[in-house]
């Protein structure tokens, strides 16, 4: 049986090491993402998924790429992270975002769906502010809120297909993305990792690890799985 998945954001972070682990399982993998991961046995198609012009440029490759896979796993993870407020932020960086961290994703998907069979699944990265708020990321949690919503949606409209959905909402992870917002302060990054009940930011193979687990797993379907080490509320 042939089994592929598909992802964005493979060139770092967390889409890096998701990646890895598909292609340790068995997985072909295809990639998405304007860098090269260079991973071995990786497929990589270079694409700015914040123009949504991507799919008429490379829509025909991904779906080429693909080939007659039975089991596909499609994950969508590739976002961006302005820092903004709502007095601050602009309809220019509000409709980047969405258009990464949303459209991309219904564009993807309308791209893939003809082509995936039962066992398949769509899985979203999502983010603990994709439930709730914090103060300077406007366009972020509010693109991320907009993503569950279409999980949601996923889930609803593709009753029946054999395909299940899932957000997998990561806490503090070690990645290129957490440190550049915190323009790489060991101490701010340090009280980042005291808010977990392990006193330390989640590894980007935990979320890959969560992520497989949830596309092995069709019970889990328009759910919501929080990944965080558990996180102090104030
Ligand atoms: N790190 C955290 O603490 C955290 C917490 C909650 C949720 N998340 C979520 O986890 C996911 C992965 O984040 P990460 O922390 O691993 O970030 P990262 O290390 O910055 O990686 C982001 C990935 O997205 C790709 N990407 C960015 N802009 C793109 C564009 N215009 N077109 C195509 N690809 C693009 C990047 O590839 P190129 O630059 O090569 O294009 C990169 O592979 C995101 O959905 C993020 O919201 C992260």
């Amino acid at each position: 049986m042939s089994k592929t998945l598909v992802i964005t954001g493979a060139s770092k972070g967390i889409g890096r090491a998701t990646a890895s682990l598909f292609l340790e399982k068995g997985y072909r993998v295809i990639n998405l993402s304007r860098s090269n991961p260079e991973l071995d046995g990786l497929v990589h198609i270079s694409a700015d998924l914040s123009d949504a012009s991507w799919v008429p440029q490379h829509g025909t490759n991904v779906v080429a790429a693909i080939g007659e896979a039975d089991e596909l796993v499609l994950i969508h993870n590739a976002a961006m992270m302005h820092k903004d407020d709502n007095e601050t932020v602009t309809p220019e960086a509000l409709a980047e975002t969405f258009q990464l961290n949303v459209i991309a994703a219904t564009q993807l998907n309308q791209l893939l769906l003809p082509h995936m069979n039962e066992g398949s699944s769509i899985l979203y990265v999502a983010s603990t502010l994709a439930e709730k708020a914090v103060a300077g990321t406007c366009s972020y949690v509010v693109s991320k809120h907009a993503q569950l919503g279409l999980m949601r949606s996923t889930c609803q409209d593709l009753m029946g297909r054999g395909i299940h959905t899932a957000s997998i909402c990561p806490g503090l992870t070690d990645t290129e993305m957490l440190r550049n917002h915190c323009n790489n302060d060991t101490a701010i990054l340090a009280d980042m990792a005291a808010l977990s009940s392990y006193n330390r930011l989640v590894k980007p193979e935990e979320i890959a690890y969560t992520l497989f687990f949830c596309s092995q797993n069709p019970a889990i379907n328009g759910a919501v799985i929080h990944a965080n080490l558990g996180q102090r509320e104030s």
